[in-house]
């Protein structure tokens, strides 16, 4: 379906795992329609090896390590992906998020606060630090596209999404405070996109996933988003078709977010 919608664009992907991974499916898309991009990720994910192969299908990318709660990390990142892709950047997606708390089997009514912290700065402050970065260094493409993923739990409660619905709601008022000065002076758009729940690593540490996603699926008119549907509306996004779409939090979930009632929900688990 590659139309070269991205030609000649320059972005920055955080976030690509395994081929689980929504940002994978980015990277393979954006590469699909001529952008050229940088890879990121934490140290720690690097370890594993796979980023390599993605950056490899994907001409070659360049993979810059940052961990998106230091200041120097993102400092790094901005200055070498200006050199690495020849000046500024059109397109950014943010696509992190990390719970200590979700990870230790700590119920929201029991959060550590150490660890809410953490979750806080890498899931949702650390959006404002990348805009802070690239703003500082005039970093951005007038009508270049910024994007990070949310999820609904931002708006209502699903009480085993923990501490990430606080994250997520941080994360989504940044998107609206930084899309003004970021508009007002730039251009640029920033955007949310709140994904339908979808397999992947960081989804599936959330107690009951399985059962969430089922739930989903059967409100849906449309059925949940997978990763490569989330990427297609994230290629939409970094396209020059949404030029004047900004500080919106964007539903890409199959019509979940404004369904009340199915039938097919008495189904789910029998
Ligand atoms: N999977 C879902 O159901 C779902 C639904 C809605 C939104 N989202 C959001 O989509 C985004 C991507 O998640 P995913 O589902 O593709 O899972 P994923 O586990 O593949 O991606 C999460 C990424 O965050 C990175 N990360 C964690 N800590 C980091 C740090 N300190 N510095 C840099 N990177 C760090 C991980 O290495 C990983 O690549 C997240 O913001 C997530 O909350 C996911």
């Amino acid at each position: 379906m590659a139309n070269g919608i991205l030609k000649g664009k320059k972005g920055i992907i955080f976030g690509a795992l395994n081929d689980k991974s929504i940002a994978w499916q980015v990277s393979l898309k954006a590469h699909a329609e001529g952008a050229e991009f940088v890879l990121t990720n934490a140290p720690i994910a690097m370890r594993m090896g796979e980023i390599n192969n993605l950056a490899a299908t994907c001409g070659n990318a360049q993979i810059i390590p940052c961990d998106v709660s230091k200041d120097e990390d993102m400092q790094n990142l901005v200055t070498k992906s200006m050199e690495i892709l020849g000046g500024k950047i059109d397109f950014v997606l943010h696509s992190v998020g990390m719970s200590m708390n979700i990870r230790k089997g700590k119920s929201y009514t029991e959060l550590d606060y150490k660890f809410m912290h953490d979750t806080l700065d890498i899931s949702a402050i650390s959006f404002h630090r990348l805009m802070k970065t690239l703003y500082n260094d005039d970093a951005m493409k007038n009508e270049g596209s910024i994007l990070a993923l949310t999820y609904i739990a931002a708006q209502r409660v699903f009480p085993d999404y923990s501490e990430m619905a606080d994250a997520k709601s941080l994360l989504e008022s940044i998107t609206r405070s930084f899309g003004y000065h970021f508009g007002k002076r730039n251009k640029v758009r920033v955007n949310t996109i709140s994904q339908s729940p979808t397999v992947t690593t960081a989804g599936s540490g959330v107690k009951g996933f399985g059962t969430f996603v089922d739930y989903a699926e059967a409100l849906s008119p449309l059925g949940n988003a997978n990763a490569e549907e989330c990427a297609d509306y994230v290629i939409s996004m970094f396209s020059d078709y949404t030029k004047k779409v900004t500080m919106q939090n964007l539903f890409h979930d199959g019509g979940f977010s404004f369904t009340g009632f199915s039938e097919d929900v008495f189904n789910v688990g029998k």
